[in-house]
């Protein structure tokens, strides 16, 4: 029987993210999932109550902070990483390929030459089949690209977090179509997913509820997801899947945060150093994105 982690889930509503605090109930090690920094694009000014929610669950459930988890370079929020590290400690870790990330958003914002390319502003990459333990339950990684080229999908004890793969049943799956992102590759990673065992507890980093339905909802599982999933359950062939894929990303446009976000994440959650007069400023690259 694989290990019962403690999982609590914090929804952010403006950017319909989950971040999630892990906890080993055995010697209280903890981990933080994919935190957000609160960030008001039209005045530019970031807030800490989401990550101050976080921080407060730790302190409150008494665990150490081993891990700060991101399953990918995300798009849609500001990741809270540094602030937490420095309020908590933790390793950060991200999947290696944030290198292939950096390489291109690199270019897209032309970071220049003291951005490193080489994913060294987090303290662990992880590949494939990486393993590691939260306290005295052994996790590892599942490359799940797809989505971006560096998601991954963490296994801790019969809990997942899958970030953007899947969502939930009624709402079907994240889309393929950013720089690196591939339909077909999305339809293998969720494959490889939907084979954990089917009582498997997944976490998911987004809801944005589904017609029908009236309240956000984080947590499913293999079941119900091969069973039930509007774009990939049991039966759907990868063809399918990747028409359908295709022809959906073609309506949706950028999400709002995605300049910032991306500026961002790419280097760990750290803005920019400040200008000669000592303020922060991010880019807005015009048409690029
Ligand atoms: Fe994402």
């Amino acid at each position: 029987m694989p290990a019962h982690p403690e999982v609590t889930g914090f929804f952010d509503e403006p950017t319909n993210t989950v971040s999630y605090v892990v906890g080993d109930p055995a010697t209280k090690a903890g981990a933080i999932v994919d935190s957000v920094l609160d960030y008001d694009s039209a005045s530019g000014h970031t807030a800490t109550q989401s990550a101050d929610a976080l921080i407060g669950h730790v302190k409150k459930q008494r665990l150490t902070l081993d891990w700060i988890l991101e399953t990918h370079v995300h798009a849609d929020h500001l990741s809270a990483a540094p602030y937490i590290q420095e309020k908590l400690g933790g390793m950060l870790a991200i999947g290696e390929n944030i290198r292939v990330v950096q390489e291109t958003f690199g270019k897209i914002f032309n970071a220049g030459t003291d951005f490193e390319r080489d994913g060294s502003q987090f303290d662990r990459l992880f590949k494939d089949g990486d393993t590691f333990m939260l306290g005295s339950i052994p996790g590892y990684v599942m490359h799940t690209p797809g989505h971006t080229p560096a998601c991954l999908t963490y296994v801790i004890g019969n809990a997942a977090f899958i970030g953007d793969t899947l969502f939930m049943p009624d709402f079907g799956t994240a889309r393929a179509d950013f720089p690196g992102g591939d339909a077909r590759q999305l339809y293998r990673s969720i494959r490889r997913v939907l084979s954990l065992p089917p009582d498997t507890r997944l976490f998911l980093c987004h809801d944005y509820k589904a017609p029908g339905r009236d309240h956000f909802i984080w947590e499913t599982t293999v079941a119900a997801e091969r069973q039930a999933n509007v774009h990939v359950r049991d039966g759907i062939s990868e063809d399918e899947f990747v028409a359908m894929r295709t022809a959906r990303d073609k309506t949706l446009g950028a999400p709002k945060l995605i300049i910032p976000s991306i500026q961002v994440n790419m280097n760990a959650g750290h803005f920019p150093e400040p200008d000669a007069d000592g303020n922060v400023y991010l880019k807005v690259p015009v048409n690029r994105i």
